[in-house]
């Protein structure tokens, strides 16, 4: 039985302690987060403690993190908690800076404890079914890989300006979409980014909507559309064309209904947002995590993983500023 500390109560977090509480082989002993109030209603839900942070990493009962807190917090707390001799699940991204990121990557390296990065769309029964085709050769050999991920509304001003832009916040989960599904990283990146969706979020230095070139030492191409707003719902859909075929991952909708009338064919709209849909994906990633952390496996996500799609997100962001491609260096 993996015991579990949760640092972080937020949006996200709640949804960890659901499957962490959820799982056979976990147990949520503790929670902890900088409103002690809200690590205290989090931990009554499933009979666990609040405590602090400290007190969580220095539990030697405890084996394992899940760091759910704001991304400004997450290199230091993989360090302390890895160098406490904790397993870690932490959210993405790694940092904002991939300076600070490839530091950190260093510090809980010397330390032997494994780090996973919560890269959940991998677990996505959707994505996973589309990745296994490709690397089972079904469609020969991926030649052009397209990424749409719209979300439904954008967020408040006051989050994108803490966020890191739109390429390390948001395009960080199609980044390592796109290496997951290719098996391969790009050399080269090109964006184009705007901020049509929103002017204040322009005059917050960010952009809501971005296209995202990506060519390959072998040739293949990737495209990544981004949008802010997609008054329909989330659209999330991912499709690969290769030598021999193609392979299309569609949206999750709300019910299967179809209406076929004189008027036309209608069905529902995709799930809204980011829980409904990927509800089912997060408790497969914590089980995926518990699994490699009890069985002794390598991890599915890793720190390097996270830290490879945090270059790419610098390389958009330097490429969209300035027009032209940028080389990513790993
Ligand atoms: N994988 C995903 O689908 C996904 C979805 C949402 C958010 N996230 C990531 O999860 C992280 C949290 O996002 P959120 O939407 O839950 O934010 P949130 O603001 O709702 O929650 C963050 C919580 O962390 C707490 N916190 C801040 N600093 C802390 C510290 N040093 N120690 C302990 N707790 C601390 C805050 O008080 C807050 O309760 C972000 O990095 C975000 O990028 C990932």
């Amino acid at each position: 039985m993996l015991k579990v500390g949760l640092l972080g109560a937020g949006r996200i977090g709640q949804v960890h302690a659901v499957n962490i509480a959820g799982n056979l082989r976990s147990t949520l002993v503790a929670v902890a987060d900088v409103y002690p109030e809200a690590a205290e209603i989090l931990a009554a839900k499933y009979g666990a403690e609040a405590r602090s942070v400290n007190d969580v990493l220095n539990d030697p009962d405890i084996d394992a993190v899940l760091i759910a807190s704001s991304t400004d917090t997450h290199s230091d707390l993989i360090e302390a908690a890895t160098a406490a001799g904790k397993a870690v699940l932490c959210e993405k991204p790694v940092d904002l800076s991939l300076e600070r990121a490839k530091a950190c990557l260093e510090a809980a390296a010397q330390t032997g404890k494994p780090v996973m990065i919560g890269f959940n769309r991998r677990f996505d029964p959707n994505f996973g079914a589309l990745k296994a085709a490709s690397a089972a050769g079904e469609i020969g050999k991926a030649e052009l890989l397209s990424i749409t991920s719209f979300d439904p509304a954008p967020p408040p001003v006051s989050y994108i300006k803490v966020s890191g832009g739109l390429f390390r916040d948001m395009m960080i989960h199609d980044f390592d979409m796109a290496n997951f599904v290719m098996g391969d990283r790009p050399v080269s990146i090109r964006a184009v980014g705007s901020s049509i969706v929103d002017p204040e979020i322009g005059e917050a230095g960010d952009v809501d909507t971005a296209v995202v070139t990506m060519t390959y030492a072998d040739g293949k191409i990737a495209v990544i559309k981004n949008s802010r707003r997609a008054v329909y719902g989330y659209d999330q859909r991912v499709e690969l064309l290769g030598s021999e075929g193609l392979l299309q991952a569609e949206n999750m909708l709300e019910n299967t209904v179809v209406k076929s009338t004189t008027a036309g064919v209608a069905s529902a709209k995709p799930t809204y947002f980011f829980l409904e849909r990927y509800m089912p994906a997060y408790a497969v990633e914590w089980e995926a995590f518990v699994a490699a952390v009890l069985d002794g496996a390598p991890m599915p996500v890793t720190l390097e993983d996270g830290i490879a799609a945090l270059a790419m997100a610098e390389a958009a962001t330097e490429s969209a500023k300035s027009g032209q491609a940028v080389e990513v260096t790993y």
